[in-house]
């Protein structure tokens, strides 16, 4: 952009002379149209504001002393006006007139020139005057051109800012993906491959401990039979039925054989609830029991939930619904109850250990489970723990926020969480908290197939 279009061109400027008496406007003309300056002229204050607006002249002279409206009084009209208010004004006035010149400087004058005027002064000051208002636009223009560019860069930044965040967004959300992806598999490759390989040996212990109970009992039979057939043993044998206290063991065999019976029943359960847990096949729906995917989460979560350092043993209410079978993705899903009751009793055993009044409530985890308006499944996980400050439950669904010591939280659960629930199952996650009152986690997934929000 050039400076140069705006300049006031010294050899052809516009001057506006204002004159009552038409002598003045006379050797004014005279004295300034030699210099090939355009010259224009107004006898009264009224004509002379007329004249400024319409034909923009560079510089006015202007008579101070003039009947009706008088110079400053015109000047004022002028400075009042946005479209003349730049125009500089020179005043003139006889030597022999008592005006206030500080008057004049005050209304917006730049200059004075005194009649009867000197040819030399008028031409030099109405030169300075034009090479000001030069000047004064230069730098008009050149602070409008700074703004714009200021501006535009500030512009510039702030897209590139949007762009960066943008950019940052999509990272976390990958990250995001990668780990909840890093997370499921590898959790679920290890508890998968624990789970198949105790199966065999369970299974064989399973049906041994039977066999050995029918041999057990028909042996215990057997003896019997002898103690009947013969009652009087020889002294070698009744030795020995004291010594390995025949009696009890005979009562006690088959309470043990039931006993283990009972515990392998228990790592059978367990097993597959660890199976169910761990479901490996993550891109396929299936129409599952949302219940048995919440006990099996509990039971992996079951060491945790016993009786802690600060704390007792966490009480886990259950108030389920009746609910149809959900078609989802159960291993996601699973990881999903996991995520919420972990942070339940993070929350509790923090609560334990920092709330002065915890001792006076159960540690409680309450699951609720419903079906709403006959096509929700709504999920609610409350506990009775620390509960969450405004501040955090605003940060929650950023990505890495935790309020956990490094090393403990990696603040990815409820993102990962989020990402399941609402992109994988179409449905929405929500929480309530107060601190020190604890909080709910809520979840509504649609009961519809979800074909159409598989990532
Ligand atoms: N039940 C809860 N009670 C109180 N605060 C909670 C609860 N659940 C989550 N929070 C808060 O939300 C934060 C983020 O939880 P999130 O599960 O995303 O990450 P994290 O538990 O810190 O780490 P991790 O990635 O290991 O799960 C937690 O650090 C905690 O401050
Ligand atoms: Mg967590």
């Amino acid at each position: 952009m050039s400076g140069m279009s705006s300049e006031v061109n010294l050899e052809m400027g516009r001057i506006l002379i204002v004159d009552d008496n038409p002598n003045n406007l006379k050797v004014l003309s005279e004295a300034l149209g030699n210099t090939g300056w355009e010259i224009l002229v107004a006898t009264d204050g009224e004509g002379a504001i007329e004249q400024a607006e319409y034909s923009q002249p560079d510089i006015m002279l202007l008579d101070v002393m003039m009947p009706g409206m008088d110079g400053f009084e015109t000047c004022l009209h002028l400075k009042a006006n946005h479209t003349t208010q730049d125009i500089p004004v020179i005043f003139m006035t006889a030597l022999a007139d008592t005006v206030d010149k500080v008057k004049g400087f005050n209304v917006g004058a730049v200059d004075y020139i005194t009649k009867p005027f000197e040819h030399e002064e008028v031409l030099a000051r109405v030169k300075s005057q034009l090479k000001i208002r030069s000047l004064a636009r230069q730098v008009q223009q050149k602070n409008q051109e700074l703004e714009r560019l200021a501006q535009d860069l500030e512009a510039r930044v702030v897209l590139r800012t949007a762009e960066l965040s943008q950019t940052l967004e999509e990272l976390k959300k990958t990250q995001v993906s990668l780990v909840q992806r890093e997370k499921t598999s590898a959790l679920g490759e290890l508890v998968a491959g624990i789970a198949h390989e105790i199966n065999n040996p369970i299974n064989a212990i399973t049906v041994n401990i039977e066999h050995a109970s029918d041999y057990i009992k028909n042996l215990g039979d057997l003896v019997q039979l002898y103690q009947d057939q013969y009652p009087e043993p020889t002294p070698k044998i009744k030795d020995m039925i004291g010594a390995i206290e025949l009696d009890y063991v005979m009562e006690d065999l088959p309470k043990i054989l039931t006993c283990m019976g009972d515990s392998t029943d228990r790592i059978i359960k367990i097993v597959k609830s660890v199976r169910h847990f761990s479901r490996r096949d993550e891109s396929v729906t299936q129409a599952v029991d949302i219940h048995e995917g919440l006990d099996s989460t509990l039971l992996i979560l079951s060491h945790r939930l016993k009786i802690g350092r600060h704390r007792p043993v966490i009480e886990v209410v259950k108030d389920y619904g009746t609910l149809p079978p959900v078609v989802c993705y159960p291993g996601p899903l699973n990881q999903v109850f996991m995520n919420i009751l972990a942070n339940a009793i993070d929350a509790l055993d923090e609560a334990a250990e920092k709330d002065p009044n915890f001792s006076q409530r159960t540690p409680t985890i309450r699951i609720h489970t419903e079906l709403r308006a006959g096509d929700q499944v709504l999920v609610c996980i409350a506990d009775n723990g620390l509960g969450m400050t405004e501040a955090v439950k605003e940060r929650l669904s950023e990505p890495m926020f935790t309020t956990k010591p490094v090393g403990k939280g990696t603040g990815l659960g409820l993102s990962i969480t989020r990402q399941i629930i609402e992109e994988k199952h179409g449905g929405s996650l929500w929480w309530v908290s107060e601190p020190n009152q604890g909080a709910e986690f809520w979840l509504k997934i649609p009961l519809q197939p979800i074909s159409r929000c598989a990532t």
